[in-house]
């Protein structure tokens, strides 16, 4: 396939047979990372053949971004600048991992997406949505995640979560306000999109969570092999 038909790919799945796009999201320790594992074993137990991955990093260079975001003692950032960096992460992850594999039918599971810019830059740090959408669009045409898990659960408990795993980044030292903001347009995103988002109580005990993952994930394994 040339560069140029694949960037002109719109994202639509009845465009190229693409495999399936998957994200887990939500603010700071409501287990992401921990029910990567689980949606990972639901996949491989249906078989797919499966890309796992994250945000900010996913490619040599979107990591060493990862690091200038993240590190709680690195250089300060304008949040326009954090902003367009988590994008410029963005675009290289799309272009060098995420579109080469959905474009070949493997799947892809990604630890955190643009859900995130939208909770963390845009609301969070009060850059706004609508910023957000515009770089959405500009990075990545029509492509969205064909289903976006949320792990909600209320930031006291999230970050009293996410303290007790070790030392905290840029992100996880931000104030309650912050993750009530990023928390709330979690959910308004996945109120507005039914149809691509499932919000999971996080606040359940690990084994209940893991089974509404894997619920979740087999059901929409489900649905799209019959469509
Ligand atoms: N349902 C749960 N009940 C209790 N503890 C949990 C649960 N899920 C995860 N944990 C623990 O909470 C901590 C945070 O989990 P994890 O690292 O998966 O969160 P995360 O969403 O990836 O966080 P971050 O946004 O910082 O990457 C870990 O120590 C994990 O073992
Ligand atoms: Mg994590």
């Amino acid at each position: 396939m040339t560069e140029h038909n694949h960037e002109a790919n719109d994202g639509t799945r009845h465009d190229t047979e693409r495999g399936a796009f998957i994200v887990l999201e939500g603010i700071e320790g409501v287990g992401k990372t921990t029910q990567m594992a689980v949606a990972e074993q639901a996949l491989k137990d249906a078989a797919k053949s499966l890309v796992c991955t994250r945000e900010p990093g996913g490619t040599a260079a979107g990591e060493a971004l990862r690091s200038v975001l993240l590190d709680k003692d690195g250089a300060p950032l304008s949040l326009e600048a954090e902003t367009l960096l988590m994008f410029a992460a963005r675009a290289n992850h799309l272009h060098e991992k995420i579109r080469p594999a959905l474009n070949r039918g493997d799947w892809v599971l990604c630890d955190r997406f643009t859900d995130a810019s939208y909770a963390y830059q845009g609301a969070g740090r009060q850059l706004g949505v609508a910023r957000i959408a515009v770089l959405e669009k500009w990075v990545q045409a029509e492509l969205r995640p064909d289903l976006v898990i949320i792990l909600d659960a209320e930031p006291e408990l999230a970050l009293t979560r996410a303290k007790n795993r070790g030392p905290v980044d840029r992100f996880e030292q931000e104030s309650l306000d912050f993750f009530h903001r990023a928390r709330q347009v979690y959910l308004d995103r996945a109120k507005a999109h039914p149809e691509r988002y499932a919000v999971i109580d996080a606040s359940m005990p690990l084994e209940a969570v893991s089974q509404a993952v894997a619920a979740t994930v087999a059901g929409f394994v489900h649905q799209w092999d019959q469509s």
